[in-house]
């Protein structure tokens, strides 16, 4: 077999045989197909799409291509939950305690963040004493205490998929839904999932644009998915603008214990109960609950103080610091430096949410190169959301920086910023329609 004529065959439309797939993900796994052959048939993929069957191959491959974990130990389906990306997304540490009320235990590997969305690790990270490099071998005693444990991501899960993603990331192929669907899957496989519930984002802080868009996503990675015999389903959820009241590591981890407190904002209390619900059904654990009440249990926990009980458990399993206040202990502060104001009158039409994204790490809350580090109080909080109304000279914005910032240049960097967040709020005349924060939900 040779690796020409497999970019040729793409290159002209025609169908991947399995073996064809398999021969190119273990020449990008082995290192003996060079980066432009890779690039050129990702390129090819791009143009010319890929079928249900040769994607699930594709899938399958790459989730053969490293270690593969065995999570039998969870007791029962492992179920995993990814997010597609988004600003403000902290779903993951409200649902893996809410499952955990309902019995379900999780093991849940997650990723740093790298460009403008934000990474569940570095919120986690932010706690002080938390760890995050969990050893693979101290899995099952936290599962067994705590019923949770999340950790970075291991570089032997699924190899070749890092290998194209950084490929993909210089080659102007990222935006596929192929190569974004076996990408997401591949990891989930490999990682031991026995059920998967997706979070499709939809929206101005989203691969996905437009909801059509998404949906398909959505129904590839559901395909695939039953494909592998792992029951997927997929929530789709609108990222037109960041989720919840802040965006940060520090600041969201304390919306966070908000929310757990019974304070947080329907948005948020919509998607992770929903996200959760369906964790829950899927594991088997929802006993007589179904749909809406189901969905109705969820968020009373997350409202209750239940979940948050299992929260706090998690966090010192980990070796988080809790403070006497009831509250983990974060690393740093985070100091107000600057109230962004509106400047017109009107109702908040739209928030470009992957602006706002970009902005925060300007700010110092992400990394624009892979080693960069995090400023963990850095962060903005939202004053207005959509639909709004606002006066101008009102404050929208609130920006953050903590005590440790490495910003040299902190004024500039505080008057582009805003920049960046005014030209990211759009302000009109007449109140938007009302968008529901869960769009639709596939593959039940
Ligand atoms: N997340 C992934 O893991 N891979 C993609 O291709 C896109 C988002």
């Amino acid at each position: 077999m040779n690796i020409v004529d497999i970019i040729l065959d793409k290159r002209y439309g025609r169908e991947l045989s399995d073996e064809q797939i398999a021969f190119f993900v273990n020449g990008v796994t082995n290192k003996t197909i060079p980066d432009y052959q890779i690039s050129a048939l990702l390129m090819a993929i791009v143009l010319n799409g890929m079928n249900e069957r040769e994607m699930t191959t594709l899938t399958i491959s790459m989730a053969d291509s490293g270690i593969k974990n065995d999570l039998s130990y969870v007791g029962g389906i492992a179920v995993d939950k990814h997010s597609t990306g988004g600003v403000g997304d902290k779903i993951t540490p409200i649902v893996l305690p809410l499952c955990r009320t309902f019995g379900v235990n999780s093991v849940k590997l997650s990723g740093r963040g790298l460009g403008f969305t934000g990474g569940t690790v570095d919120k986690f990270a932010s706690i002080t004493g938390f760890n995050i490099d969990v050893p693979k071998e101290d899995f099952p005693r936290l599962v067994n205490d705590v019923g949770m444990v999340i950790s970075g991501q291991t570089p032997d899960l699924a190899p070749a998929d890092k290998v194209l993603y950084a490929l993909r990331d210089v080659t102007g192929t990222v935006d596929s839904i192929p190569l974004i669907a076996s990408s997401i899957m591949s990891k989930k496989i490999a990682g031991g999932a026995g059920a998967i519930v997706l979070d499709v984002t939809c929206g101005s802080g989203a691969f996905m644009k437009e909801v059509d868009r998404a949906k398909e996503l959505a129904v590839a990675m559901i395909k695939i998915g039953n494909l592998a015999r792992r029951r997927t389903v997929a929530v789709i959820t609108d990222m037109d603008q960041p989720l919840g009241l802040t965006c940060g590591n520090i600041i969201e981890m304390h919306e966070v214990y908000e929310v757990l407190n019974g304070r947080g904002t329907s948005d948020v209390i919509e998607v992770a109960s929903n996200i959760g619900a369906w964790m829950v059904k899927l594991a088997g654990k929802n006993g007589a609950l179904e749909g809406e009440s189901l969905v109705n249990e969820c968020k009373a926990r997350i409202m209750d103080g239940r979940v948050l009980n299992e929260y706090i458990k998690l966090i010192k399993s980990q070796g988080g610091v809790i403070g006497s206040n009831g509250e983990p202990v974060y690393q740093d502060e985070c100091n107000m430096v600057y109230e962004v104001k509106a400047s017109q009158t009107g109702y908040i039409g739209a928030i470009a949410a992957d602006v706002i994204g970009h902005a925060s790490v300007q700010l110092g809350s992400g990394r624009i190169k892979k080693d960069d580090e995090i400023d963990f109080g850095a962060g903005i909080s939202f004053e207005k959301k959509r639909g709004d109304a606002v006066i101008e000279g009102e404050t929208i914005c609130k920006l953050y920086l903590g005590s440790k910032t490495k910003l040299v240049d902190k004024t500039e960097t505080i008057k582009r910023v805003e920049q960046m967040v005014l030209s990211a709020y759009k302000i009109s005349s007449s109140k938007p329609d009302e968008v529901c924060a869960v769009i639709d939900i596939l593959g039940v």
